[in-house]
């Protein structure tokens, strides 16, 4: 694997503050060396770690990853399951590191509905690094963008009813703090792996405005340098948040 500690001509004072990944492909990866889908996921974690590192290194404040879906429960039982026992396998590995780094961990989604190994594996994470002022790394797990939507609709019809807020305090702004992803800045860049040009249900709110980038790597052999060659595609388009071009 090409390893790139340099930062090749990426302009370091335009660095997206926000990226979120759908990481696709592991399945297929897997498939190419006749290896079992679950190796693909294994071996898709080990990416997280890499981008974790390598994001913090170059300033990135947050970075979003999408590892189960409320979809994903769709998928084979003995899939899932594995799926569900990534967390303890990534933190046993790379939560030192993490820590060394002064990345800070979080989830987004619905927790509850994990195994309670996992569940415990999560949240010993989030409380291990709440106080580290890196890179917010927050994993999307058992998550729907759909699902966020009405989940804080109702948690904003709930502070309503408590006589908490007027109907006027309801905006753009005060929705978008309520979400899951409340204190986080914007997505400013959103990359999906494997050749798939889809949401799939990710960060709806979030992606409003968003740049996308869709890369043909598959998620197990996304690199640094990939990032780079992103984070070059966004530093090249002109945002224009609805306006006109300058
Ligand atoms: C899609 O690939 C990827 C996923 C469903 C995510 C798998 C989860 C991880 C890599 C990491 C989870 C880690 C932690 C620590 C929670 P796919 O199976 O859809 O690939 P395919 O399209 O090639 O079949």
């Amino acid at each position: 694997m090409f390893v790139n500690k340099k930062t090749d001509d990426l302009d370091l004072n335009n660095i997206p503050a926000h990226i979120a990944f759908i990481m696709d492909g592991n399945g297929r990866w897997a498939k190419k060396r006749k290896m079992p889908r679950t190796y693909g996921h294994h071996e898709g974690t080990k990416t997280i770690r890499t981008l974790a590192l390598e994001a913090n290194r170059l300033g990135v404040k947050a970075m979003t990853v999408y590892a189960f879906s409320t979809e994903n429960f769709k998928r084979e039982a003995s899939e899932v399951e594995y799926i569900f026992k990534l967390p303890k396998e990534f933190f046993d590995l790379y939560l030192k590191e993490l820590v060394e780094n002064n990345v800070q961990i979080r989830y987004i989604g619905h927790l509850e509905l994990a195994p309670q190994e996992t569940r415990n594996i999560i949240t010993d994470a989030v409380a291990r690094t709440s106080q580290n002022t890196g890179l917010i790394l927050t994993f999307a797990f058992i998550y729907g963008g759909r699902d966020e939507i009405v989940q804080t609709t109702k948690k904003i019809c709930e502070k309503y009813k408590n006589g908490e807020i007027e109907l006027d305090d309801i905006t753009e702004d005060y929705f978008e703090q309520q979400l899951m992803t409340g204190d986080l800045p914007p997505v400013d860049l959103m990359i999906r792996s494997s050749g798939e040009y889809r949401l799939s249900n990710f960060l709806l709110w979030q992606l409003t405005y968003a740049e996308f980038v869709f890369d043909d790597t598959l998620w197990p052999d996304f690199d640094e340098a990939e990032l780079h060659r992103c984070i070059r595609i966004y530093q090249g388009r002109e945002r224009r948040f609805g306006g006109v071009l300058k």
